[in-house]
């Protein structure tokens, strides 16, 4: 009678296996979670109060158990104090609620409630199951305009995917943690300003699951970007100003320098005539002082040599006139 009441109350989708006051009724038998969030399986069970009591309760997979999970494995075990993403949210008279936390993709499938009396034969599992699945969530950014980093004016949609599907499962965005006024899986910006910076949040949220995927945008404020293009000409300006003066800088140095290599071309120019005939001077008094040292050596040795000897003193006396 209970029972029977019960279900005309509860959705329709809701399960329940009872025989003789034996029974576990999962009150949503499809179950979608997010990848990385929590899920909830709620089951209820009921027994004969009387003379019995619950020794044992059990979750087990359908993916690594099978029929009525007489045997383990099994996700959840109360004899057992193990620590694990399956964590019983029950009690030992009629809640058999499971939680599943950080969800993974391979705990899809279906999952039986299982209890134990202290009676022989006072045992009973909720068979079918509940079936989860699960799915992700992401949040894309789909340009409709423009192209590199976002600039004002920029239209684009952010679209939360979400892979779930549930009844009374909804939608809902936020902006750095603000509820924005809308719903829906897109958020449409048909005209981006530098406000529209931040970080945007998509929650999808079931009575049983929930999960986000957060996107952050960045949208260049137009000032800015206009000093940053004023600063980068003034830039390239001074530096092309630099560079022409260096070119120049290097023509009249290389101009100069054929200039004192060959000297007629400079016979106008008094002051570098100077310097133009001192360096010849230079060059040029060297040359008999090493004649002379050579062939005074040379004129001690052989003295029937008068011609050299001439020859010698000449140079002697051309190298004085020229060096006084
Ligand atoms: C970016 O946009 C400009 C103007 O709309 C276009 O000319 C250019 O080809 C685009 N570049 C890419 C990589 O799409
Ligand atoms: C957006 O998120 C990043 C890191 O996730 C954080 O550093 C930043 O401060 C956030 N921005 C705003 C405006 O909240
Ligand atoms: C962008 O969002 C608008 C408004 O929801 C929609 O009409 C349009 O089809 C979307 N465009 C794309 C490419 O998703």
């Amino acid at each position: 009678m209970m029972i029977l009441l019960l279900m005309s109350i509860l959705p329709i989708d809701g399960y329940s296996t009872n025989k003789d006051g034996w029974s576990v009724f999962y009150p949503e038998r499809n179950i979608c979670a997010v990848r990385g969030f929590s899920a909830t399986l709620p089951c209820n069970y009921s027994y004969p109060q009387s003379g019995y009591k619950v020794v044992q309760k059990l979750w087990c997979s359908m993916d690594s158990n099978s029929k009525w999970c007489v045997k383990p494995p099994y996700v959840y075990d109360s004899t057992l104090n193990v620590t694990s993403d399956f964590v019983y949210g029950g009690d030992d008279k009629s809640n058999c609620t499971l939680f599943i936390q950080n969800v993974k993709f391979y705990y899809s499938g279906e999952y039986r409630f299982r209890f134990i009396t202290d009676v022989t034969g006072g045992k009973w599992t909720g068979d079918p199951g509940v079936t989860l699945t699960v799915s992700d969530l992401k949040v894309e950014l789909i340009r409709l305009s423009g192209n590199g980093t976002l600039k004002p004016g920029d239209s684009l949609n952010l679209t939360c995917h979400v892979y779930c599907t549930h009844s009374s499962s909804q939608t809902v965005w936020s902006k750095n943690n603000q509820n924005l006024d809308r719903s829906g899986p897109v958020l449409h910006f048909p005209s981006l300003t530098a406000e529209d910076s931040g970080n945007y949040t998509c929650t999808w949220n079931s009575s049983v699951s929930s999960g986000s995927d957060t996107i952050s945008i960045y949208v260049e404020d137009s000032t800015i970007a206009g000093l940053k293009t004023s600063i980068f000409i003034i830039m390239l300006v001074v530096s092309g100003v630099i560079l022409i003066g260096l070119v120049m800088a290097a023509i009249i140095y290389n101009l100069q320098r054929r200039k004192i290599k060959t000297p007629e071309e400079n016979k106008g120019q008094s002051g570098e005539k100077t310097q133009t005939h001192l360096d010849q001077d230079q060059d040029q008094v060297p040359q008999p002082e090493v004649t002379y040292a050579t062939l005074s050596i040379k004129t001690n040795k052989p003295p029937e040599k008068n011609v050299q000897d001439d020859q010698q003193d000449d140079s002697v006396i051309y190298s004085d006139i020229k060096l006084h």
